[in-house]
């Protein structure tokens, strides 16, 4: 069964409480996500495989680890993903970089491809797909279906806030995904919006809001 790791960590939580606040503005919605992926990054990478190396520091020569076999692919799922990029590379600044494009359908919440970029040799890479919000979960499950079959090492799935629901059919689906996330939030509304969530996450990065949720 897959773990599902909310981190309750005061920093990460007093900056989500700022976005959640419909008054926050585009530019520190935008830095905040970044901020809190990166703290995020540290929960996600702690299961990556290490090799012992010898290094000569100015005092000695010692063994020490460092992380072995080919970068981590990170997949952003589109277009809010990219909004957590920037944060999760500037602590991994070598890893490989993927995009799914998914749209979810207002109406029917069902979600919509257009768009699919990974990188190469993607069996010999462990894979974290960056979603700010998982609410019914089928953007999450779609992509997912799409990355399992490059056969990834593993993979992680990282986002900003989770509805139980969204939780719930990501773990039936995806037995062998774990979950790093923020906040498991309290329900979805009838729209299909995370309670009490930040509304809509790419609308809110990218500074496109229309109207409240
Ligand atoms: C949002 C969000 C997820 C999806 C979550 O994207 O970034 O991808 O909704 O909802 P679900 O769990 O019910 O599928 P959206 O479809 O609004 O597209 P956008 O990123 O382009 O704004
Ligand atoms: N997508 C969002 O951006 N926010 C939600 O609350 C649910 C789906």
């Amino acid at each position: 069964m897959n773990k599902v790791i909310e981190v309750k960590h005061p920093l990460v939580t007093h900056k989500l409480s700022i976005m959640r606040n419909k008054e926050t503005s585009t530019s520190e919605f935008r830095q905040l996500t970044f901020e809190i992926t990166s703290l995020l990054t540290f929960e996600a990478t702690k299961h990556f495989e290490m090799e012992s190396v010898k290094i000569s520091t100015p005092v000695c020569d010692t063994q020490n680890q460092k992380c072995s076999g080919k970068k981590p692919a990170v997949i952003s799922i589109l277009r809010a993903g990219n909004g957590m990029l920037e944060g999760m590379l500037s602590v991994m600044p070598s890893a490989r970089v993927g995009f799914v494009g998914l749209e979810r359908d207002e109406k029917t919440l069902e979600p919509r491809q257009y768009y699919y970029k990974v990188p190469q040799n993607m069996d010999e890479r462990n894979v974290i797909v960056v979603d700010p919000m998982l609410a019914t979960g089928g953007s999450a499950v779609s992509a997912l279906n799409l990355l399992k079959k490059e056969n990834p090492k593993s993979i992680t799935f990282v986002c900003l806030v989770a509805a139980p629901e969204g939780i719930k059919a990501l773990q039936t689906a995806h037995q062998n995904v774990d979950i790093v996330v923020a906040s498991i939030d309290e329900k979805l509304n009838k729209n299909g919006y995370i309670v009490p969530g930040l509304g809509d996450a790419g609308d809110r990065i990218f500074g496109t809001l229309k109207k409240e949720k």
